[in-house]
């Protein structure tokens, strides 16, 4: 065994319940949850979002509202559109061998399936853990297809599954941002920085407290909670970029989540060119 293998074996995050499936949709909306919210907040709502809406059926059947609503206080609620576009993609023409052609999917989300459900030996996903072994270890900023052949070489012989969720959680537990442990990196005679290189500025998120997201968060919450929402009552510019990202609708005077509104013609795909 190479010291990386032992020290996945030994220390990796093996009870993340999401490593515990190969089914696609439930790890495609475990990935997307994952690329914006921390592993904590969605160790809950992944199990929850996945009983209501188990297969890309359940959720295509249902309306872009009852997604969103679903998602919960999880932020960046576009995901939960899209995850609904993904859902009614897959229904009308499967599942695409180019996993990017669904909506939401990068290069990244795209590589992680490919690792994780298929066990795929050249897949690889680069998120920002990954990213920063990688930029560690070499001494340099990669480009995307650069960290992956470092990745791919970083790993030998563990491939596919195993070698995506190593390289990340040696990322999240020991090469992290701000407080690297070197002395138990397992990778450590192999780095050319020892943790010197900070990869992370590129990916702190913006302040929420005071923020637009905020303010539309808060308009959201509403919409998920209210029988009536008139449009006089809530914040215009909220409104409209919410209108403007699908994530809303303006009937009849009324604000209501996709699919939910007065006339809307429910939840079902038959009603599909009115209730997005
Ligand atoms: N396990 C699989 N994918 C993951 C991710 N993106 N973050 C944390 N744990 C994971």
């Amino acid at each position: 065994m190479t010291p990386l293998e032992r020290w996945y074996v030994e220390h990796g995050r093996h009870d993340l319940a999401w490593r515990h499936t190969r089914d696609r949709w439930s790890v495609l909306v475990a990935e997307v949850m994952l690329a914006q919210t921390q592993v904590a907040r969605v160790a809950s709502a992944w199990p929850e979002f996945l009983a209501r809406f188990p297969t890309v059926e359940a959720a295509a059947a249902a309306s872009v509202g009852d997604l969103i609503v679903a998602w919960g206080r999880l932020g960046y609620p576009r995901r939960a559109r899209r995850l609904w576009e993904a859902a009614d993609f897959v229904v009308a023409h499967g599942w695409p061998d180019d996993l990017t052609l669904l909506p939401g999917v990068g290069r990244y989300t795209a590589g992680a399936i490919r690792a994780e459900v298929d066990d795929e030996p050249d897949a690889i996903g680069i998120d920002v853990n990954i990213r920063r072994v990688c930029e560690r270890t070499e001494g340099a900023s990669l480009r995307d297809r650069e960290a992956e052949s470092v990745a791919l070489r970083l790993a030998r012989p563990l491939y596919g599954r195993d070698r995506l969720l190593a390289l990340m959680d040696l990322g999240a537990l020991v090469c992290t941002a701000r407080a690297p442990q070197c002395d138990r990196c397992p990778l450590r005679r192999r780095c050319a920085t020892r943790g010197e290189r900070d990869g992370e500025v590129r990916s702190r998120q913006p302040r929420y407290e005071g923020s637009f997201r905020q303010r539309r968060g808060r308009v959201l919450d509403l919409l998920r909670r209210a029988e009536r929402v008139e449009i006089g009552d809530v914040d215009i510019e909220v409104v409209q970029s919410l209108v403007d990202d699908g994530l809303a609708e303006i009937r009849e005077g009324l604000v209501t989540l996709p699919g939910r509104g007065p006339s809307s013609a429910g939840s079902s795909r038959a009603g599909r060119g009115l209730t997005r």
